[in-house]
């Protein structure tokens, strides 16, 4: 008997995760207000996107998220292939599962996202579509998934990532198949669904100016300028330590969008300790760089980007052929650089990097404080365990708390900010 106690103690103590000890163990939120506390007196919301995995196996995770944000991004759990994963068959049970989470916490969520190149569904992107059908195909799924949370998602990321590093369209199924104009339909589409509900346009790398952004802001305009209802801009903020520019390049490049009268919001902002030397290669020199990149990794030809060489999977007879067949008319370009086995990357230690972290956390913060376009910061996610990023690099650590959920200099940056009444 006495046995069996003692065992039972043991597994209870083993059990009880840190969890149960909770956030504030972490959190000094004697002395340190919460974020949305901080964020709401300063006129802001900021959130984070999540994870359905995390939200429900992850008791740490919903218990910082609560106490913490306000607002909240589905990382996944809206896209296509989430929301449609058969023609005209629709499954919401995940986006349900955190709009209900949102509600209890009152906080708001914002739709990411119906119209992408990524994360469709098999049916979509391998069948054959004329025009007129994959129209038929957009219009319907727009008109399913915004109506049925009319009135309870605030806004939409209707069209994703639609332009290259270059400044031109990215080529997808939308575009090879409906032409440009699929951009305009699906604000309007989404329109028609909720009148309510804020319509952003999002997009990755247009933080500073550059190619890419000149090309958003003069299709935005275009577009504002028809009439066609484009309400905020989405700049994703994905940034590594070496950003394109300074924050007053930022601001000032934001500022032009805020004067086509839209909200300039952040939506996806992280800090990757990657110094992905090889990746920036792909995105600068090869016109077609993020796709091709993209796609050597998901078919698992290009293994790993890290920081001191490139792991080919060799054993695949001719690798040369795959990459090839992936690249195309940028072969030579994209082998050249795959060539390079070692790069050679300046490492500084890891103090060094949190400390250039907190920085870029912090001139994002303060270009949406002293921008009343800016609304809302979103990050994406916000502890270094469920990071995306992590998929390519194991030991990054690009958000604000670590691992264990411990507040890194990025969050106490961010602290500083929100509570800095003078410009930061
Ligand atoms: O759901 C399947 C699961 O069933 C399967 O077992 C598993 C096996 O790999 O894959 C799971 O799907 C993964 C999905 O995330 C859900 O976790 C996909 O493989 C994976 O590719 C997908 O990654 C997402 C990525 O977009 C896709 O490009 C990341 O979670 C998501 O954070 C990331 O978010 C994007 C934004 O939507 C747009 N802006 C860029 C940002 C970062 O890429």
């Amino acid at each position: 008997m006495i046995k069996k106690i003692l065992l039972i103690l043991i597994i209870f103590s083993v059990c009880l995760p840190n969890t149960f000890l909770g956030a504030q163990e972490h959190f000094d939120t004697d002395s340190i207000p919460s974020l949305k506390t901080l964020a709401e007196a300063r006129g802001k919301y900021i959130g984070t996107a999540v994870d359905i995995r995390s939200l429900k196996y992850d008791p740490e995770c919903s218990q910082v998220l609560a106490d913490q944000f306000n607002v909240i991004t589905p990382a996944n759990a809206l896209k296509f292939d989430a929301t449609e994963p058969g023609r005209n068959i629709f499954s919401f049970k995940d986006a349900d599962a955190i709009l209900n989470f949102a509600t209890i916490h009152n906080m708001k969520m914002r739709g990411h996202t119906l119209v992408w190149y990524l994360q469709i569904p098999s049916w979509l992107a391998k069948g054959k579509h004329s025009k007129e059908d994959l129209k038929e195909i957009l219009h319907n799924h727009i008109k399913s998934v915004v109506g049925r949370y009319k009135g309870k998602i605030y806004s939409w990321d209707v069209v994703n990532e639609a332009f290259q590093s270059n400044g031109t369209l990215r080529r997808n199924v939308w575009l090879n198949n409906i032409g440009a104009e699929y951009i305009e339909l699906a604000f309007r589409w989404a329109h028609e669904a909720d009148p309510n509900a804020l319509l952003f346009y999002n997009e990755d790398g247009i933080e500073m100016r550059n190619k890419k952004s000149d090309a958003v802001y003069e299709l935005i305009k275009k577009l504002k300028a028809k009439g066609v209802p484009i309400d905020g801009i989405g700049f994703e903020g994905h940034f590594d330590l070496a950003p394109e520019g300074t924050m007053k390049n930022m601001a000032a490049n934001i500022k032009r969008f805020a004067e086509l009268g839209l909200e300039t919001d952040f939506t996806e902002v992280d800090v990757t300790l990657a110094e992905n030397i090889l990746r920036k290669k792909f995105y600068k020199i090869i016109p077609n760089g993020k796709n091709i990149l993209d796609a050597l990794i998901q078919k698992k030809i290009l293994l790993d980007i890290s920081l001191t060489k490139v792991r080919l999977r060799y054993h695949i007879n001719n690798i040369e052929n795959a990459v090839r067949n992936i690249a195309g008319e940028d072969f030579d370009k994209v082998w050249a650089i795959l060539k390079q086995s070692y790069i050679n990357s300046p490492t500084i230690n890891k103090e060094k990097k949190l400390e250039k972290q907190a920085k870029i956390f912090n001139d994002v913060c303060t270009v949406c404080l002293n921008n009343p376009s800016c609304k809302i910061i979103i990050f994406w996610g916000f502890t270094d365990k469920h990071s995306w990023l992590r998929r390519f690099h194991n030991d990054d650590a690009p958000l604000i708390l670590d691992q264990q959920y411990h507040p890194k200099p990025a969050y106490y940056k961010i602290i500083k900010a929100f509570q800095n009444k003078e410009s930061n």
